[in-house]
């Protein structure tokens, strides 16, 4: 019988252990993010030294192989060279002025590029910025309020969007969070992920009020889920019916699954297509639909902090100082931010997207067979390179069965592979993430720790 694994540098000696106790008499909890805390899996956070490729050292001198990536952006793994370079020479430049800069534009374009019907792109410091003013600018545009989310998807913590928010919010088990006054919950509609149906009635109920549908590029917050066949065309379909906006939160997926993002994937964009074979797990059934704005960050600011909404330009230049639709940031499009941005985005070439797709596809298939020697219960969650674990016998399609599965397996799998040198994400509802920069040698260190830490989740009982 395995024991459950618990943290071995929780004791009062361990430097991780003593900075969480000094952080947490300064910053409530301890971090600036809540599921940092490692408040799913217990135990006391590793406090982070430094990074170089896909590892990480702690302060107590422990080097894990990172697959958290910083919750996705660095695609390129840690301080790569050439975007650490760029970024030094940018610093000694002045970091910033609240002017225009020439790499803005750049970036804008490589954007564009990427996903052509980015006519125009506006530069923010979040993802929850870049959600929040899309939002707004969906009811300027369309002069409507309404806005309809889907359970367990997350699009940042502005106030409209918490309802049943996925992984931060399902982590503390709470069903949204207080301080959210009722007149502005009141303005987004809920529904369960990939339930073509009850999209279709509320918009035959309530399609004259519907400004907008926020919907993440393949779910990737309740755990990594994505969107059954159809599903996406019917969101679009429908908002082009009752004159709403699709509105596409790629903010996880976007520039991470593959050059052109989720929407590439989907509908085998030329900018998206180098990365997978056609059957390649997680590559989904080609869909034909053009989202009217996107929401962007993690990778587009490799690191730094940095995210964008781009669309048509007669959507895009409703945003002051065009157009009535007011948004503004004193560090937006900052240079620092912006050639991190654009030095990962030229750098995340066709072979980095074949790379992280191939290991990806060789890690989901080791640990499915793994499982399945020990008659463990696994549904492996699949969106292009993106993965989570689901304890279950049958695939997850929604917030539901996600919440459903016997999550608990998770903790013990989680600090057997954390003491064995992998840093997985501490929640079983965040994606897996992976870099160039995790080669054979990484893959090899993974795949060695996979069967103990699920016999670890095997051997689990619920509590
Ligand atoms: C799909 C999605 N949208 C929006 C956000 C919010 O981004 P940020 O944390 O930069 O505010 C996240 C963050 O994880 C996300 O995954």
């Amino acid at each position: 019988m395995h024991t459950q694994i618990k943290d071995p540098s929780a004791t009062s000696q361990s430097h991780n252990s003593l900075l969480f106790h000094q952080a947490a008499n300064v910053i409530p909890g301890g971090v600036n993010s809540p599921v940092r805390a490692f408040g799913a899996v217990g135990g006391t956070p590793a406090f982070i030294k430094s990074g170089k490729g896909a590892w990480i050292i702690d302060e107590d001198n422990t080097q894990r192989i990172d697959m958290v990536c910083s919750w996705g952006p660095l695609i390129l793994g840690h301080a790569h060279e050439e975007v650490i370079s760029k970024v030094k020479y940018a610093a000694d430049n002045g970091l910033s002025c609240g002017a225009p800069t020439q790499t803005e534009t750049l970036l804008a374009e490589e954007i564009r590029r990427r996903v052509p019907v980015c006519e125009k792109v506006r530069f923010v410091s979040t993802g929850t910025e870049a959600t929040m003013t899309a939002i707004r600018l969906a009811r300027g545009y369309t002069k409507r309020n309404i806005l309809i989310k889907f359970s367990g998807c997350y699009h940042g913590h502005s106030d409209g969007l918490l309802g049943e928010a996925g992984s931060g919010i399902a982590t503390g088990a709470l069903p949204s969070s207080a301080g959210v006054p009722e007149d502005i919950a009141g303005q987004t509609i809920v529904l369960p992920y990939n339930d073509t149906e009850a999209l279709t009635e509320c918009f035959e109920k309530r399609g004259d009020d519907i400004a907008g549908v926020i919907v993440e590029g393949a779910a990737a917050n309740m755990g990594v889920i994505a969107p059954l066949p159809g599903f996406y065309t019917s969101i679009r379909q429908l908002c082009t019916t009752y004159g709403a906006l699709m509105i596409m939160d790629e903010v996880l997926t976007g520039f991470r699954v593959s050059p052109a993002g989720w929407w590439g994937l989907h509908t085998r964009s030329n900018e998206a297509r180098v990365a997978y074979e056609e059957n390649m797990p997680g590559i989904p059934q080609q869909e034909d639909y053009t989202p009217d704005l996107f929401c962007f960050g993690k990778v587009v600011g490799g690191g730094m902090p940095l995210a964008a909404l781009g669309g048509r330009s007669e959507i895009m230049d409703f945003l002051a100082p065009l157009g009535p639709v007011y948004q503004a940031g004193t560090l937006s499009g900052n240079p620092l931010s912006t050639i991190a941005g654009l030095t990962t985005l030229r750098n995340a070439t066709d072979d980095v997207y074949r790379h992280i797709a191939l290991t990806s596809s060789q890690l989901c298939t080791y640990i499915k067979e793994e499982s399945e020697k020990i008659g463990l219960p696994l549904h492996i969650g699949q969106a292009g390179s993106l993965f989570s674990l689901f304890f279950s016998d049958k695939p997850v399609t929604n917030y539901k069965e996600a919440k459903t599965c016997d999550t608990f397996r998770y903790t013990p799998l989680f600090w057997q592979m954390f003491n064995s040198h992998v840093y997985l994400p501490p929640s079983v509802f965040e994606a897996w993430f992976l870099s160039s920069a995790h080669k054979e040698k990484e893959l090899d260190i993974i795949c060695d720790a996979i069967p103990n830490a699920l016999r670890a989740a095997a051997d689990a009982q619920a509590q």
